[in-house]
């Protein structure tokens, strides 16, 4: 169960006005988000993919030691951000996944190529263009491992997914005859967890059809992600420029990070939007709590609670989880008497069906305020300023 609390720390920083015309714009905004072509991750995936997604996984799982999954941005963020949330902190059991492609540290690319080294390891390259400059770099190296490993074996060794009919990965998986899946052409990179860029790591170690069943639920959340946008934009109108997501499970750090790219690609355009950013609790609030309590009064945040947690650890007889949350409404407190507006979203548990609801919410509230700020939420021209650059620089 997911709960929304949009007004006990809001209320009074919103021109009632301002709120009721906005809301009167639903129509408008549904219309156009419903003529997109880019809402492709709004329909339901085919039972054929599924089985196919889960027959591969199994047999990555049966055949090898690990799985290196190459991607960056909307090709990585969904299915890291939803594993991380999901496996323990220590003593972790699951099928062994390792992120790669994020960075050009050679650094470390060399102790990732000298820890596979003794690896029986399979390659998921992912990219929709199949030319982004770290995945490209990240996945030549280590293909070049493979051959040396496996010069008569390299085919099984490798999963692209990739777009269907264009760009340098889908030649090679033409040539090659590599397994592939298809990013579908109406699904940007960062609303594309729905597809196998995120589904077939996720696959490995959990159960597919909770995640998928659990995303559609989502859908039901419209009127909330609808509202969600019109907040936002209020507080814009009000100056606060800048939404702090707040998360009180170590785990959840890189959902923000995932939250962080939906929002800044999607908004930040034309010299508008709100700029995302987030914070760990309690750890941040000895750090950066001091600028959001009495520094410059441009932020608003968005906190995501959990009522309940497995874990018991007894603190003189009271329950942990209790404290953390009681933080939780406290700071919700402390920063609201500091003029910052705080909304609340509470999840009953961290479990599958919450957590994919409220990533369908989160895409469905970023594309509706994207439209409320008269920007297209689908494109990111913007990412392709500095990777001209460089391919300048390069030559
Ligand atoms: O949201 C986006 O479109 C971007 O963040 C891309 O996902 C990112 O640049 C990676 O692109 P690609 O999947 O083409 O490698």
């Amino acid at each position: 169960m997911i709960k929304f609390d949009f007004n006990t720390y809001v209320n009074s920083f919103i021109d009632e006005n301002d709120y009721k015309t906005l809301m009167n714009r639903k129509e408008e905004v549904l219309d156009k988000f419903n003529n997109s072509t880019m809402t492709g991750w709004t329909k339901e995936i085919s039972e054929e993919l599924k089985n196919d997604l889960k027959n591969t996984a199994k047999s990555i799982k049966n055949s090898f030691d690990c799985l290196v999954v190459i991607g960056i941005g909307g090709s990585f963020l969904g299915s890291y951000a939803f594993d991380k949330m999901f496996r323990s902190y220590y003593n972790d059991s699951k099928f062994e996944i390792i992120y790669a492609g994020t960075t050009l540290s050679s650094k470390y690319l060399d102790e990732l190529v000298e820890y596979l080294k003794d690896k029986n390891f399979c390659l998921n390259v992912i990219s929709k263009s199949g030319s982004t400059m770290e995945t490209t770099i990240t996945y030549k190296v280590l293909k070049d491992l493979l051959k040396r490993k496996y010069p008569e074996e390299l085919n099984s060794h490798i999963i692209v997914t990739t777009d269907k009919n264009k760009g340098p990965l889908r030649e090679e998986v033409n040539k090659e005859g590599y397994k592939s899946f298809e990013i579908p052409n109406d699904i940007g990179g960062r609303y594309s967890f729905i597809t196998p860029a995120h589904l077939l790591p996720l696959a490995i170690n959990y159960d597919l059809d909770a995640i998928v069943k659990g995303y559609y639920k989502g859908k039901r959340l419209l009127d909330q992600a609808y509202e969600y946008a019109v907040i936002r934009n209020c507080l814009f109108d009000k100056r606060k420029f800048v939404e702090n997501y707040c998360v009180y499970e170590e785990n959840m750090s890189y959902f923000t990070e995932w939250l962080k790219q939906l929002y800044g690609e999607s908004e930040g355009k034309n010299g508008l939007g709100i700029y995302p950013t987030s914070t760990v609790h309690t750890r941040d609030l000895h750090s950066l709590g001091q600028f959001i309590q009495e520094g410059n009064k441009i932020i608003f945040e968005t906190f995501i609670k959990v009522t309940n947690s497995p874990n018991y650890v007894d603190y003189n007889g009271r329950e942990l989880h209790e404290i953390n949350n009681l933080v939780l409404d406290s700071v919700m407190r402390a920063h609201f008497s500091g003029n910052v507006p705080c909304l609340e979203i509470e999840l009953d548990e961290m479990n599958i069906e919450n957590i994919t609801s409220l990533m369908y919410f989160f895409m469905l509230g970023a594309a509706f305020s994207g439209y409320l700020f008269g920007i297209d939420p689908f494109d990111q021209p913007g990412v392709e300023v500095y990777k001209k650059e460089v391919r300048e620089a390069l030559k």
